[in-house]
């Protein structure tokens, strides 16, 4: 059974020892504040930096319900983006100061709760991010081969809970609903010959899955305009460069979108003439490519059909919409009361993430699916914060979740500082808490025995000729991680 007494060093199997190593691994005897933070993406150690950079003083615990760290840019940037997941090494800067202590396996809300936090930390910074899936609300979303991206990217990303989806990829058609990033990367990963994506550290099971898959055409389908696409040019560039795939950009109102050019911004200005110019350059090659993606416009989905003798999606209907007003910022759609059917045999609904409260008594505005709060306070919970995804919603690259994180740990100091969430009480820390854990039967893990599952999991990549072999079983991941302990 898992010990407190052992768990931050095999060596140690006594209380005096154990004792011993808490008072090295706090990082200065006179730590006057205990902060935890909730979630270990980049909100989470964002905000940690900007805390260890600006105050001595902090004793700082980061919760992650994972065996593992970083959040989505280990479960949600794509593997063929090595180079944005170069910000683990940061991280590991971070974790590696002396100044925090990872605290894996450990749900809070499950088996912590936000209550238990309060109690034993002065300041709490829920950066817990957004892990659920939004819902059109059409008919046939349950039907088989109908995914969200979420789950479809934690598929391929070898996300434990996803690693076992049900997905059919002897299908020819796909329709990825939704035109931003996250919609171009499941393009781009269902496109990409296997020789590149072998090389990456995607999943094994998805790697074996794509190369058999007959997808050979994919549509991205977006509600709005070529002018209201949610995606970057760096992404769609990716797209246009994709060998062996040609596109289609199907523009139904070039005047109206040369007309705007000029009016709007630089980004979305290169961005609208690479389209034009691909719409124009590729139509040629469409015969001669083996595989295909498109990008259409205007489309609103408004239901789901399968076959009658089977359990799959056959067909998604679209409404066809036009902009109601002259406005290409940020234009409402109107029904034109037209329908239309694309054929397809698989649907990855790409319409953005959400996050959940973690307790009950948490402020959340259900509807944008964010904790209620103001400047990264939590409304109405003095030492309560939150930084990243969980608060400003699903939007944002990884920069901005270092503006974020930095902003909040900022916040988090001024409140400090003038003693508006630090009670005159000691807070007992992180004792209690892995006390409470040791009761429940849960193994937390450190960043020490993530270190031996990442050489781990290095090793098995280096059989493959990848980065990494990601391990998805997390009972694995937990023996592997406390090997060299036991
Ligand atoms: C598919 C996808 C691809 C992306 N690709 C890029 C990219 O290429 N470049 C880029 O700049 N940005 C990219 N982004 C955006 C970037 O990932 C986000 O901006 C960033 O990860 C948000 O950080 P976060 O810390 O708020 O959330 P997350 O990264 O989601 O981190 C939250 C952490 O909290 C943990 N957690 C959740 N619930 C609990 C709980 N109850 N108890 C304890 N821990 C919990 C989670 O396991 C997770 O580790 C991508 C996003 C997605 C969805
Ligand atoms: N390479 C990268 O840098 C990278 C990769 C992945 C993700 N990210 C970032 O992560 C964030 C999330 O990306 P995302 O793609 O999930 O979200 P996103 O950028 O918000 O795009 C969501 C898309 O879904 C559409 N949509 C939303 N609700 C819909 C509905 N009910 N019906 C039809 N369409 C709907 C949106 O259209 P409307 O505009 O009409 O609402 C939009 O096209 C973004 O900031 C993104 O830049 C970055």
């Amino acid at each position: 059974m898992y010990s407190p007494f052992k768990m931050w060093n095999g060596t140690i199997r006594s209380a005096k020892k154990y004792a011993c190593l808490r008072t090295t691994i706090r990082f200065s005897s006179v730590a006057k504040h205990k902060v935890c933070i909730v979630g270990s993406g980049p909100a989470g150690f964002y905000t940690a930096q900007h805390l260890i950079k600006n105050e001595p003083n902090l004793e700082i615990d980061m919760f992650e319900k994972l065996p593992v760290p970083f959040g989505l840019v280990r479960y949600g940037v794509a593997p063929d983006h090595a180079d944005v997941k170069n910000v683990i090494n940061t991280f590991t800067s971070i974790a590696k100061s002396g100044r925090l202590q990872f605290i894996g396996n450990v749900t809070i809300g499950k088996d912590v709760t936000l209550n238990d936090l309060r109690t034993a930390y002065d300041v709490v910074v829920l950066a817990y991010g957004a892990a659920q899936d939004r819902w059109l609300g059409i008919p046939g979303e349950n039907f088989e081969n109908v995914v969200s991206a979420r789950k479809f990217v934690g598929w391929y990303n070898g996300l434990p809970e996803e690693s076992n989806l049900q997905l059919n990829l002897n299908v020819e058609k796909a329709v990825i609903i939704g035109q931003g990033n996250v919609a171009l990367d499941i393009a781009r990963i269902l496109l990409t010959p296997i020789e590149i994506l072998k090389k990456t550290d995607i999943a094994q099971h998805a790697l074996q899955a794509l190369k058999e898959s007959k997808i050979r055409n994919v549509k991205l389908v977006g509600r709005r305009g070529p002018l209201q696409v949610a995606f970057t040019i760096k992404e769609l560039r990716e797209m246009i460069k994709l060998p062996e795939v040609s596109n289609r950009i199907h523009l139904e109102d070039r005047d109206y979108i040369e007309a705007c050019i000029p009016k709007t911004p630089r980004p979305r200005r290169r961005i609208t003439e690479l389209m034009l110019q691909s719409a124009d350059t590729k139509q040629a090659d469409v015969k001669d490519s083996s595989k295909q993606w498109e990008l259409i416009f205007h489309r609103t989905p408004l239901e789901i059909v399968k076959s009658e003798n089977q359990r799959s999606v056959k067909a998604l209907v679209v409404g066809i919409n036009r902009l109601k007003e002259d406005n290409w910022e940020n234009p409402q759609i109107e029904d034109t009361g037209l329908r239309e059917t694309i054929p397809c045999g698989m649907i990855i609904k790409s319409i953005g993430y959400k996050s959940l409260p973690l307790s009950d008594e948490l402020p959340f505005d259900h509807i944008k699916g964010v904790i209620r709060q103001k400047e990264g306070r939590v409304e109405g919970m003095p030492g309560v914060f939150c930084s990243g995804w969980v608060a400003s919603g699903p939007v944002g690259v990884i920069a901005s979740t270092l503006q974020s994180g930095h902003d909040v740990g900022k916040r988090i100091l001024d409140d400090l500082r003038k003693g508006i969430c630090a009670t005159s009480t000691v807070k007992p820390g992180r004792d209690v808490i892995l006390s409470q854990l040791a009761t429940r039967g849960v193994e937390p893990v450190t960043f020490v025995e993530w270190e031996t599952l990442d050489n781990e999991e290095r090793e098995r990549g280096k059989n493959q000729k990848k980065p990494r072999e990601k391990i998805i079983d997390v009972r694995e991941m937990i023996d592997i991680a406390k090997k060299v302990q036991s």
